[in-house]
């Protein structure tokens, strides 16, 4: 018995430590939430199922200093707006994004060991979308329209009530995977099952991990669904591959063959099995469709912005048709989905990198290797210095910047940060802003849409690092008569 109750604080400290052993040299840093075992359960309980307000409670407690609250895994710093500089400046070296995402995200055990060890995806995204999002738009676009028309299966003049979440990823899934598996697999029921909410299970299963310490992360894995994804993903896969490979293999070359990315992994022999490549793929599936139904909501909940927002794109799309111009001449589009960001986005956390060494910020702060870092997205996006009425949703605030190219959704800079910023912005910037502003377009020139009933606008879900859209939310759509 006496053994036992000695045992405990060896326990806990493993617990706590083990990955982490420089935790007493964060000290001078105070705390949110509880730091003893088992009340720190509470802490990640809280992280987990509203981590906006921890930190709001943090902000209030402690205004501008940096703060901390205990993570299974490491400790995690949150820094003010202030500290940008520090986050842009540091060397890879020094303060990883990538280790930190494959931290939060839990990448081996959600996605796969070999994602999470060799995320060279992560600059092809960045260099295949930047080349071809313009040579493939058409043909994205084709698709949207068509999923738009499936999903909403709308007849004339009849209100309908749909999920909004649901019915996007859909969308959304279709129009991205036209770019990377193209046709047929970006319509494959199977495909889209599994890729269509995709980010959204490993966000859960992520969240869920968060309960166990890292040592017991192997087995813990076994809760999670991702070897059954990858095996149905690399099944239907299979046939696709065995037939492309077919029309590779003809001397006489190949007349058709498809530009996207799935053809580029096997030209260049990227990846040497089937269910490495599957697995590949799902780690490109990053999707738009959070902050795109954020946007939609919007549209329906702020109907005063819609005729205004309409007549843009008429007036462009009649002018410049549906082309890389015109899009960027959708100003009042591009702000309204800036402004979107700016209250919600994708997480209450921007910014978020482990430190690889120790390091020092500007004003001295010492951090200790195996802490990560992140800036509160609050401090930055609703910093009343900066945006007059900073609560305020106006959509139109960035619409009247003079430098169209800095106020561009897809452009960061000190005061807005949503795709993140410095060395290592959002590699799928582009491409989501491309999609998001078509998409939202489309749904502006060929649908009115309206709350349901006397419904509020429902919040979103802050979980762990991520907001997600209540998936339980409806809106009523209907075929706009033209
Ligand atoms: C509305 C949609 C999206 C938003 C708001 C968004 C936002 C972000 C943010 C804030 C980061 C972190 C940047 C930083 O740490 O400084 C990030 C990273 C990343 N995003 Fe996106 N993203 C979106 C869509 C996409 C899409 C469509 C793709 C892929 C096609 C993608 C791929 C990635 C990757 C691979 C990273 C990690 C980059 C790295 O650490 O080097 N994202 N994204």
């Amino acid at each position: 018995m006496l053994k036992g109750i000695l045992c405990i604080p060896i326990i806990c400290r493993t617990i706590k430590g083990t990955e982490d052993p420089n935790n007493t040299k964060l000290h001078h840093i105070p705390t949110v939430g509880f730091t003893w075992f088992p009340a720190w359960y509470w802490t990640i309980l809280k992280y987990v199922t509203n981590a906006s307000e921890l930190i709001e409670e943090g902000y209030t407690k402690y205004k501008d200093r940096p703060f901390k609250f205990i993570n299974l895994c490491s400790w995690v710093v949150v820094l003010n707006g202030g500290y940008l500089k520090d986050i842009r400046q540091a060397t890879d070296d020094e303060l990883s994004p990538t280790k930190a995402i494959h931290q939060i995200f839990k990448t081996q055990y959600t996605e796969g060991p070999n994602i999470a060890q060799n995320p060279y995806h992560f600059s092809f995204i960045r260099s295949y979308f930047a080349r071809n999002v313009f040579a493939l738009y058409n043909d994205i676009r084709e698709e949207m329209m068509l999923a738009f028309n499936e999903v909403f299966d709308l007849g004339n003049n009849e209100w309908k009530s749909i999920p909004p979440l649901q019915s996007l990823q859909t969308i959304v899934c279709r129009a991205t995977n036209r770019a990377i598996v193209g046709l047929p697999l970006c319509r494959d029921p199977d495909w889209i099952a599994i890729n269509g909410d995709l980010s959204d299970h490993i966000r859960w299963e992520a969240a869920m991990l968060e309960f166990f310490p890292w040592f017991l992360l192997p087995l813990a894995s076994y809760l999670t669904n991702t070897s059954g994804r990858i095996k149905r993903a690399t099944k239907v896969l299979l046939p696709v591959i065995n037939e492309r490979q077919k029309c590779m293999g003809k001397d006489e070359g190949w007349l058709e063959k498809p530009n996207d990315c799935l053809q580029v992994f096997l030209d260049e022999k990227m990846e040497l099995t089937v269910s490495e490549l599957a697995q590949r793929l799902m780690g490109i599936n990053f999707p738009a469709n959070g902050v795109l139904t954020q946007a939609f909501y919007n549209l329906a909940a702020y109907p005063q912005y819609v005729q205004p927002l309409r007549e843009e794109v008429e007036a462009i799309t009649k002018e410049l048709g549906w082309t890389k111009e015109a899009l960027s001449e959708m100003r009042k589009l591009d702000s309204f989905i800036k402004e979107t960001m700016r209250l919600e986005g994708v997480s209450p956390l921007a910014m978020m990198r482990k430190a690889l060494k120790d390091v020092s910020l500007s004003d001295g702060t010492s951090i200790p290797k195996g802490t990560l870092l992140v800036i509160t997205y609050h401090t930055i996006h609703r910093n009343g210095a900066v945006y007059e009425n900073p609560e305020t949703f106006e959509p139109f605030r960035f619409a009247f910047i003079e430098d169209n190219a800095k106020q561009q959704l897809s452009a960061s800079n000190n005061d807005w940060v949503g795709f993140g910023y410095g060395k290592h912005p959002c590699p799928g910037r582009f491409f989501a802003s491309v999609l998001m502003k078509t998409m939202l377009a489309h749904v502006l020139l060929h649908y009115d849409f309206r709350l349901q009933g006397d419904s509020a606008r429902s919040k979103s879900i802050s979980m762990a690092t991520t907001i997600m859209m209540d998936p339980t939310m409806k809106l009523m759509v209907r075929k706009r008569s033209l």
